[in-house]
């Protein structure tokens, strides 16, 4: 079984570059199967949920080709056919769903397994399916799988009961080849969202309102292909600013780093002390620390508030900071299992339902531990590089879902990480 082993490490220092955002890939490759010519994205960060959106999209009859050097994503869907991705790839991660919206928009009709993904609560799909029936599709759940067809999407008015990202990213993909303009009110606001609606109005969509909570869709015939740059990862790259806090002395510089996108990131760790400075040159951002950091309140929020995918990164800056820190976790329910894995640690943490109370330790003392999803393995690294001792992190499958060569990269700010297996 692969794990990752972390020795007892100094702080954090040096530079890295952060890869290409993952959450914007699969929209994008996503919405690529509704192009008639080949689309060329670049910076596709090499990971398994890249490699399983990239199966789905050849088993619906799409052909694609992934150079993992250069990170360049090649898809050509111009001779879709109707085919069934199988319920074994479907369900191994949830943004497989987004391919309802395009294939409904380009062919009229899809059948797909119910998603899957991290285990980080319930995770329903109806504000998807209501924003596709919205907009004409007749929806069926049969033995597992979703049939929803159309013999022309029609644009409408569509009001989501919450923000959701992957429902604004659907329903946006479906009604760009529908007839007319639909209108998405109460829409997520997440910079993935506006990358998504780029990439589509680059190959010829009619999209406006991108970023904001209303977004307006006139429906076109038809899309071409194009060439696309996918925009930074903030959230690999709020993980490696929260890892250079894991050790008073921290000093890390970032590359390709979106500052814009990490304010609310960047907002709480200068709140525990942390020092940032944003430097010319490209996507450049640097992190000091030179105490402990001090506890702080932290309460997850849809964009722009504070991101859920960096709750259980800053519980692992709140196990070993100065004072008492309260987490609420508003997005997801059950999104603490990682709490478990640091009390192992030495971590002091009660949890009540959605809200955390983390009093900070001066050490964390390394032990085995498992990753239960993917940021939870992201915080038990943190964990292990503000701890004593050897930890020995088990579950990285989940990690490699989201951080392209992690142990590679850490190691080279320092870091004493392998991984076995
Ligand atoms: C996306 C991100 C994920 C991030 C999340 C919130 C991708 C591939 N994943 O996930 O990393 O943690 O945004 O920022 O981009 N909900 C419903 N009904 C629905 C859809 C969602 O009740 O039909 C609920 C969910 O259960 C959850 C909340 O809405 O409680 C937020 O989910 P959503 O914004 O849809 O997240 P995802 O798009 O799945």
């Amino acid at each position: 079984m692969s794990r990752l082993i972390i020795e007892e490490s100094p702080p954090l220092a040096g530079r890295v570059r952060v890869g290409g955002s993952k959450n914007a890939a699969l929209p994008i490759m996503a919405a690529a199967l509704m192009a008639r010519g080949k689309c060329v994205i670049h910076d596709v960060p090499a990971l398994s949920d890249i490699f399983v959106m990239q199966n789905i999209i050849e088993s619906y009859g799409g052909a694609t080709e992934y150079d993992c050097k250069s990170e360049r994503m090649i898809i050509d869907a111009s001779e879709l056919g109707r085919h069934t991705a199988d319920y074994e790839l479907i369900s191994k991660i949830r943004a497989s769903f987004l391919i309802l919206g395009p294939l409904l928009s380009r062919l009229g009709e899809v059948k797909t397994a119910m998603p899957g993904g991290c285990a980080i609560g319930g995770r329903p799909v109806d504000l998807h399916l209501k924003g596709m029936a919205a907009l004409g599709a007749q929806i069926g759940l049969n033995h597992g799988y979703i049939e929803a067809s159309a013999a022309k999407l029609r644009g409408a008015e569509v009001h989501l009961d919450f923000p959701s990202v992957g429902a604004t990213e659907n329903i946006i993909m479906a009604a760009t080849l529908a007839k007319g303009r639909t209108i998405i009110g109460n829409c997520a606001l997440e910079p993935e969202i506006t990358d998504l609606c780029n990439f589509l109005v680059s190959i010829g969509a009619d999209i406006s309102g991108a970023g904001t909570d209303t977004i307006t869709v006139n429906g076109v015939d038809s899309l071409n292909g194009g060439e696309y740059r996918i925009i930074p990862d903030r959230i690999e790259a709020g993980t490696f600013l929260a890892a250079a806090c894991a050790r008073p002395g921290g000093d890390v510089s970032l590359e390709n780093a979106d500052t814009a996108h990490l304010r609310p990131v960047i907002a709480k760790l200068r709140e525990m002390g942390a020092q940032i400075e944003e430097k010319s040159g490209p996507g450049l951002l640097s992190i000091k620390t030179d105490d402990r950091l001090k506890a702080a309140d932290v309460k997850t929020l849809p964009y722009p508030g504070f991101p859920t995918d960096m709750q259980a990164q800053f519980m692992a800056l709140l196990a070993v900071s100065t004072g008492r820190g309260v987490m609420t976790e508003t997005v997801f329910e059950n999104r603490y299992m990682h709490a478990a894995e640091m009390s192992r640690m030495g971590a002091c943490i009660k949890i009540d339902s959605r809200t955390a109370v983390v009093d900070g330790v001066r050490n964390l003392a390394g032990c085995p531990v498992k990753a239960t999803d993917l940021r939870a393995g992201a915080a038990l690294i943190i964990a292990a590089l503000g701890a004593d001792g050897v930890t020995e992190i088990f579950g990285v499958h989940h990690l490699e879902r989201g951080y392209d060569r992690i142990d590679e990269k850490l190691r080279q700010l320092g870091a004493r990480i392998i991984k076995i297996g």
